[in-house]
């Protein structure tokens, strides 16, 4: 069974067609890179596959439920979304909860984990991306790294099945930068989840990820191994990659 499979997928906001007749497979286990330049649908696609939005056509299978309508309303979104572990790129937190409390929140969803499995899975995870110290702090007192830490602590920290990750480094400093990478490469290896992830940090998503997929306008334009991709085949996306202002991708620079 698929991780993930999407079929003919379209989305547009009033006359913007973000995704045009999108087809995507990711098996159980793998590990795909989705990048492509800003506003060209990245995160509207992981809204998608997290049941968020829905598209204006075409089928989305998430875990083997098809969460797409008219199917949807036989899956239940919330059951589903105890076995996906996303991060948002725009953080997501909620503002009530502390940074436990947001840590704990997937754990606490999951039902019949005892409290004091929760507090020390939820320290542990602190731990791994630098907060401990950190747990009573409300979001508002966090800094944007911080708040992108809470979130890949949350995404985390229940072993999802399938793991949805959006800028996980954005805004953070090198050092930690490669400390995230490295914990969400561990994760991986720990617990085999698929992973769909997007970034714009190329080289650190090239060694997370067997795959790299290229969107733009619209379409997946290219789909291939993640550590080849600044000498892949397609010139787009090696100007795209590489940073190049000459060449035949004209989105990135507007
Ligand atoms: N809820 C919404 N309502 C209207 N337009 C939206 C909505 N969400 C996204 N869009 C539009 O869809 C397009 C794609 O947005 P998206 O956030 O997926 O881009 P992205 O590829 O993630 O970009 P970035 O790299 O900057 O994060 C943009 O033009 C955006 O304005
Ligand atoms: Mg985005």
């Amino acid at each position: 069974m698929s991780a993930l499979v999407l079929t003919h997928v379209t989305k547009r906001y009033g006359t913007r067609l973000v995704l045009d007749d999108i087809s995507l497979e990711l098996a159980r286990g793998a590990r795909l890179g989705l990048i492509g330049p800003a506003a060209s649908g990245k995160s509207v696609l992981l809204k998608l596959v997290a049941g968020l939005e829905q598209p204006d056509a075409g089928t989305i299978t998430v875990l083997g439920d098809t969460i797409t309508r008219p199917h949807v309303r036989e899956v239940d979104l919330g059951e589903l979304r105890k076995r996906i572990g996303m991060l948002f790129q725009s953080y997501a937190l909620f503002d009530f909860l502390d940074v436990a409390g947001n840590v704990a929140f997937p754990l606490e969803q999951r039902g019949g984990i005892p409290a004091a499995e929760i507090a020390e899975r939820v320290a542990a995870r602190l731990r791994a991306v630098g907060l401990a110290g950190s747990e009573r702090k409300l979001v508002g007192e966090l800094s944007g790294g911080m708040k992108k830490r809470t979130g890949i602590a949350r995404a985390t920290v229940a072993d999802a099945e399938l793991v949805l990750y959006d800028e996980p480094t954005a805004g953070l400093d090198p050092v930690t930068t490669q400390k995230i990478y490295d914990l969400l490469a561990a994760d991986q290896q720990r617990t085999g989840a698929s992973v769909l992830a997007v970034s714009s940090d190329v080289a650190a998503l090239a060694e997370l990820v067997d795959e790299i997929a290229f969107l733009y306008r619209g379409k997946i334009v290219y789909r291939g191994p993640a550590r080849s991709i600044r000498d892949a085949p397609d010139p787009l996306v090696r100007q795209f990659v590489r940073g190049e202002l000459d060449g035949p991708l004209t989105e990135a620079i507007g």
